[in-house]
């Protein structure tokens, strides 16, 4: 994969996201670095990404793959007037800037499985983790935007094999422009992110959604239930029902398809 370069990310960029750039060798996890920036005053819109993370995090406690030079770790440092119950918005957005982004620069038609990942054919290429912190009066005072797609990665832990891919898998070997593709993310979502309070973007993540008319399992903490999943609702919630004809509305957890990625 091409050496990541803020020199030739920054002249593509067309928003005010990336308007303030660091790009670093290897770091323990974009979002923890991005976090200790938004602490120390950091602009809307700066922007963190690693080669190569030691301690990449995942959604609900899980790491996050990361090896080196072969994927793209980064994470958007945001200071939203959004209502904090709103904020699953903002992930949303991401999904859909990055899954249009993957397609425009390297020809992937990537799916989003709610709430937060792309996927392509089944497999997992790009995984989205926000990270809030909440102001003493009760209001958004920064979020951060995780996000990590695997670009070149050909081998995958035994536990991540049937589970995940990457953009060249999925391509046919095609030479990847990460940083093309970076900054087109940066594009995509600073346009969406002004679609936050009008939802406009909502259209597109339901035609991307992978779940939308299946049968999922939904996962809450220990508990899970196949349900079908109904609609996106104007907060990006999952609308769901249940076996018994109970119609549900989940903001978190997540859901898993089996096998049904038609
Ligand atoms: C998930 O799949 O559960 C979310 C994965 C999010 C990974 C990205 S990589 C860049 C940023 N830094 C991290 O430590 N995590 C996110």
């Amino acid at each position: 994969m091409e050496k990541i370069s803020e020199k030739k990310i920054k002249p593509l960029l067309t928003g005010e996201i990336g308007s303030e750039l660091v790009v670093y060798p290897v770091i323990d996890s974009t979002n923890n670095a991005a976090k200790l920036l938004a602490k120390n005053g950091a602009p809307h819109g700066a922007v963190v990404i690693a080669e190569h993370q030691t301690a990449g995090k995942g959604r609900l406690g899980r790491s996050f793959y990361s090896p080196n030079a072969t994927g793209i770790y980064m994470t958007i440092i945001l200071r939203p007037t959004l209502p904090v119950e709103h904020s699953l918005l903002i992930t949303s957005a991401a999904a859909v800037a990055a899954a249009r982004a993957v397609e425009q620069i390297t020809g992937v038609p990537a799916q989003i499985k709610w709430v937060n990942d792309l996927y392509f054919k089944g497999k997992k290429l790009c995984g989205i983790l926000s990270e809030a912190a909440i102001a003493a009066d009760g209001t958004l005072n920064y979020v951060v935007v995780g996000i990590g797609i695997n670009c070149s990665t050909d081998s995958f832990p035994a536990e991540l094999e049937d589970v995940a891919t990457s953009i060249a898998a999925a391509n046919g070997n095609d030479e990847i422009d990460c940083n093309g593709l970076i900054a087109a993310i940066l594009n995509h979502f600073d346009k969406v992110y002004k679609q936050l309070e009008t939802r406009e973007f909502i259209a597109e993540y339901k035609l991307r959604s992978c779940v939308l008319g299946k049968t999922v399992r939904m996962i809450q903490g220990e508990t899970s239930q196949e349900v079908i999943a109904l609609d996106i609702d104007e907060n990006a919630h999952l609308v769901v029902r249940t076996p018994e004809g109970e119609r549900l509305v989940i903001s978190s957890g997540e859901v898993s398809l089996k096998g049904d990625w038609r």
